[in-house]
């Protein structure tokens, strides 16, 4: 089997799904990236079109080309089984099936803090890491990859643990912030209990601090005191792409933990949704 070179990533998020075919041995993007708006109210069936148009616009030729998209859910097996912040109807979506059908290719379909964190394993901030790396990712939601020795523990949650009474998500996500209009200092001391806590309940090497406000870290990360070092990621709008991409090669996934078993085990009457929150 020949290694493959290329794969395209797609990264659906609340406001934009983005897209671009991704070299697999650099992490750089080896086509413009495509973006379109997520379409309002964020149901399946639109999202699976707009995702069909950005992999239109790739215009790959190769119609092997691995295709490896993101999702903010808990992704197990293909189905997602979570919304926290998204259209309840993708509770218990066969999604991974849904997108295979409408691209006529084989995807994968993964959970968009675990396609950052993968990114980040393989081409930034955990490169050659050993130990456990918490990757955390501050935006509407906390998303969160665990990652031990490189390889990838999928669907960590670790957004939603319950801080004082509250989903810690609804309190120190980079959303809470702008809703609250909250300085820079009082985020912190919610992301303090935070990141206390994960730190009290894993003990990592090092947490990893993405999405988009980690362009901002050092209006915040200093203001942290953890035993355990915490670094912004490298890739803040890519990673999403690049570890998507990254995953949706077989002998990756493999290396990342998954063994593979995307598509062979489970189906969606398997699948227990999970309280949305
Ligand atoms: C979801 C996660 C997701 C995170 C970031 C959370 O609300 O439960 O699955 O990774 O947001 O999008």
């Amino acid at each position: 089997m020949t290694a493959q070179k290329h794969a395209i990533g797609i990264d659906i998020g609340g406001t934009g799904i983005k897209g671009a075919l991704v070299d697999l041995a650099t992490g750089e993007l080896v086509s413009d990236r495509v973006k379109l708006p997520t379409p309002d109210g964020g149901e399946p069936d639109d999202i699976v079109e707009t995702t069909k148009e950005i992999v239109e616009k790739l215009a790959v030729e190769d119609a092997d080309t691995p295709v490896g998209i993101c999702f903010p859910a808990i992704v197990s097996h293909g189905v997602t089984l979570s919304a926290a912040n998204i259209s309840k109807k993708w509770i218990g979506l066969a999604a991974e099936a849904l997108f295979e059908h409408a691209l006529a290719r084989d995807i994968h379909f993964v959970n968009d803090a675990d396609a950052a964190g993968y990114a980040e394993t393989r081409f930034g901030a955990a490169k050659g890491r050993d130990g456990l790396v918490i990757m955390t990712t501050l935006g509407t939601g906390i998303g969160s990859a665990l990652i031990y020795d490189g390889v990838l523990i999928p669907n960590a949650e670790l957004g939603h643990i319950e801080i004082e009474g509250h989903d810690a998500e609804s309190r120190a996500a980079y959303s809470a912030k702008e809703r609250e209009d909250l300085s820079w200092e009082k985020w912190a001391k919610r992301l303090q209990k935070y990141y206390s806590a994960v730190e009290f309940l894993f003990t990592p090497d090092l947490f990893i601090v993405g999405g988009g406000v980690s362009k901002n870290y050092d209006q915040f990360l200093p203001l942290l005191n953890l035993r355990t070092p915490i670094v912004p990621a490298v890739h803040r709008n890519n990673a999403g792409i690049l570890g998507a991409a990254a995953l949706a090669v077989r002998g990756e996934r493999r290396d990342a933990g998954e063994r593979g078993r995307s598509a062979e085990v489970g189906t969606p009457d398997d699948a227990q949704p999970a309280p949305a929150s």
